[in-house]
C-alpha cells in the first residue's frame, strides 16, 4: 500500500479479534516509534507493552472502570501499549516555556502515530486512548507516581468487515489553504 492509502484505510478499532499479535509484530511498530522525530532529539517517551493476558485484565479493569467505563471495549484488544511521557531535555522545555507549546506532547503524538501506521501496514488495528484511569494504571504497572501517562494505544487484529466506511473528516477548504489564513 502505499502512503496515502494507508493513512486512509486506518481507522479506529473497538472491536478486535481474540488472536494474539506477534512480539515481532509489536517490535516494528515500537521500531517506529523509536525513530520519530522530537523536539531536540529529546525522545521523552517510554512504551510499557502489555500482552500477557491476566495482566492486561488486571489493567483493563482498573483503567476503565467508573467514569472511564466507556473505553471498556479496551479489554477485547490482545496488547495496550501504555505510553509514558519522559522528561524532555533542558532546552527543549526552556523553548516550551518561552514559546508557550508543549512539545513534548507533539513528540509523543509523532512517535504514537509513527506506532499506529506501523501498525495499520502490518494488518493490525489500534485504537488511541486517552480517557482512562492515570492513577489505576501506574498502581497496576508499578510506574512511578511523578511519571506522566498522556495516552494509551490499544493493539490488535480486527475484522474489517466489520467496519464502516467514512472518516468524517472537515472538507479541505476548510482546513488548508495556500499563502494566507
Ligand atoms: C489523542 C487521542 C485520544 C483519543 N482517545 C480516545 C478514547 O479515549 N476512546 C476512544 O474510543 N477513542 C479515542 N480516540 C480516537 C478518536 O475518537 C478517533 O481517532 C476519531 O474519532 C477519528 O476516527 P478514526 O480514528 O476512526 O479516523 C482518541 C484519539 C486521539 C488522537
Amino acid at each position: 500500500m502505499n502512503f496515502i492509502d494507508l493513512v486512509k484505510h486506518r481507522k479506529s478499532i473497538r472491536d478486535f479479534l481474540d488472536k494474539s499479535v506477534e512480539r515481532e509484530k509489536i517490535m516494528t511498530c515500537l521500531e517506529a516509534a523509536r525513530l520519530a522525530p522530537s523536539a531536540s532529539n529529546s525522545q521523552p517517551w517510554r512504551f510499557i507493552v502489555v500482552d500477557d493476558k491476566q495482566l492486561k485484565k488486571k489493567l483493563c479493569k482498573a483503567a476503565f472502570g467508573g467514569v472511564y467505563f466507556i473505553n471498556s471495549f479496551c479489554k477485547t484488544a490482545p496488547v495496550i501499549i501504555v505510553v509514558i511521557s519522559e522528561k524532555s531535555k533542558f532546552t527543549t522545555r526552556i523553548g516550551a516555556m518561552f514559546r508557550g507549546t508543549q512539545f513534548y506532547l507533539i513528540d509523543i503524538g509523532i512517535a504514537c502515530e509513527h506506532l499506529v501506521l506501523q501498525a495499520e501496514d502490518l494488518g493490525l488495528g489500534t485504537c488511541w486512548i486517552g480517557w482512562f484511569n492515570e492513577r489505576a494504571v501506574k498502581s497496576v504497572l508499578n510506574i512511578p507516581r511523578n511519571k506522566k501517562i498522556d495516552i494509551l494505544i490499544a493493539l490488535g487484529y480486527y475484522d474489517r468487515e466489520k467496519l464502516g466506511t467514512e472518516h468524517g473528516r472537515e472538507p479541505m477548504e476548510k482546513i488548508a489553504s495556500f499563502n494566507s489564513y
